[in-house]
């Protein structure tokens, strides 16, 4: 698959063509399920991590607690375990539905105290809907999978880093290693991190809002998902937001941490049509929008700017409901040259990702 190429096509006009089937929702991994056991003083908590981050969470219809474009759900993870594990050394499938794992073969040599979790896509599942669109989708996707296995382990105070995603393999395309627990404590807030760490209860309620989306977020409330969004893309991508509301306009964040007009007038409109035609878009009450990512930008960069993407907008969702706002991940954009539309060169800044915003509190301005 040429990525470079998959990726100019899903930002042409090109429509997909009808839907195919999907096939099944979990890889067929070989051997019999296996129960991962209650980890004891010292190991890592596999059975809470995966939990919280990837296995089925209610009988609602929805197969994580993890967004997905389409609820397609293309991510799979393969778990490498070393020694301090609940599980013995090996590698091992993952169920998502069944929250078991199933035993694949032995671990590598040198292979880490704790369990790296290797992510990778089954393609059938994202390009039954979205043909030729699919290929960013699986990215974004698996970078908000990354974000639900970061926060399901801060939650746990076993995280101590924000995870790299460097794009540089297609196959996994991501891996996070988990360290198991270092005597004692919950971990403090890791180098990088700008939020708290979560309850359990918040990872499990997360859901996509349904639109419509209305009422202008507060600048703070804006400024506050900025700042995340900006440190967890780790410079890879710009980002701005399109707010509603009797003024409309672009904002960002500047340097120095306040919002700043980026350009005046109302992108809403023009955002809901280049995401695929998404009439809701145009009354929503913001849209945090990630950019860049050239035409000429390689496999890698193309792999690092989504993933970082996905990864971002996660945890910006999490900061907009925590201040009170409704948010959805958009995904599907075509033809969003952001820059161009700026009067900047064409080709450079192409909307990446965003994520719709809208809010039910009283102090917020309403649209609607
Ligand atoms: C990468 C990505 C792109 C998405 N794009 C859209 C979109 O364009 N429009 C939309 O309404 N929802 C979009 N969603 C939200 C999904 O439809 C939603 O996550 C899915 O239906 C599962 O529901 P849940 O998030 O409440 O669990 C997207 C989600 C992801 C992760």
């Amino acid at each position: 698959m040429d990525l470079v190429a998959a990726v100019a096509r899903a930002r042409s006009p090109e429509n997909p063509g009808p839907d195919t089937p999907a096939g099944p929702a979990v890889r067929a991994w070989p051997g019999p399920p296996l129960p991962i056991p209650e980890a004891r003083a010292g190991e890592l908590d596999l059975r809470a991590l995966l939990g919280l981050s990837l296995a089925a969470s209610d009988g609602s219809g929805r197969l994580r607690p993890a967004p997905s474009a389409g609820a397609l759900h293309p991510v799979d993870a393969q778990l490498v375990v070393g020694a301090g594990c609940p599980l013995p050394p090996g590698r091992y499938g993952y169920d998502p539905l069944r929250h078991r794992v199933h035993r694949l073969g032995r671990e590598p040599d040198g292979v880490l105290p704790g369990a790296t979790v290797e992510l990778s896509v089954t393609p059938r599942r994202t390009l039954s809907h979205y043909g030729h669109r699919a290929w960013p989708l699986m990215l974004l996707d698996t970078g908000h999978v990354v974000a639900a296995l970061w926060l399901a382990a801060r939650a746990l105070g076993i995280c101590e880093s924000l995870p790299r995603l460097d794009g540089l393999a297609d196959d996994p395309l991501a891996a996070v290693h988990f360290a198991p627990p270092q005597g004692g404590g919950r971990a403090s807030r890791p180098a990088g991190a700008s939020m708290d760490a979560p309850a359990p209860r918040e990872l499990l309620a997360r859901r996509s809002a349904p639109p419509p989306l209305g009422g202008t977020p507060l600048p703070d409330v804006l400024r506050a998902l900025l700042a995340t969004a900006v440190q967890a893309s780790a410079g890879e991508l710009a980002w701005c937001a399109a707010v509603g509301g009797p003024r409309p306009e672009l904002v960002e964040l500047a340097p120095d941490g306040t919002l700043r007009r980026l350009a005046a007038g109302e992108a809403r409109p023009t955002l809901a049509v280049w995401a695929a035609g998404q009439a809701w878009l145009a009354d929503a009450g913001a849209v945090l929008l990630a950019y860049g990512c050239p035409s000429d930008a390689d496999a890698p960069r193309i792999r690092r700017a989504h993933l970082r993407a996905g990864f971002a907008v996660h945890l910006a969702h999490l900061t907009a409901v925590r201040h009170g706002s409704a948010a959805r991940p958009v995904g599907s954009w075509q033809q969003a040259d952001l820059g161009a539309a700026l009067g900047a060169a064409p080709g450079r800044d192409w909307i990446v990702h965003g994520l719709a915003l809208g809010t039910t509190h009283p102090d917020e301005e309403k649209t609607s």
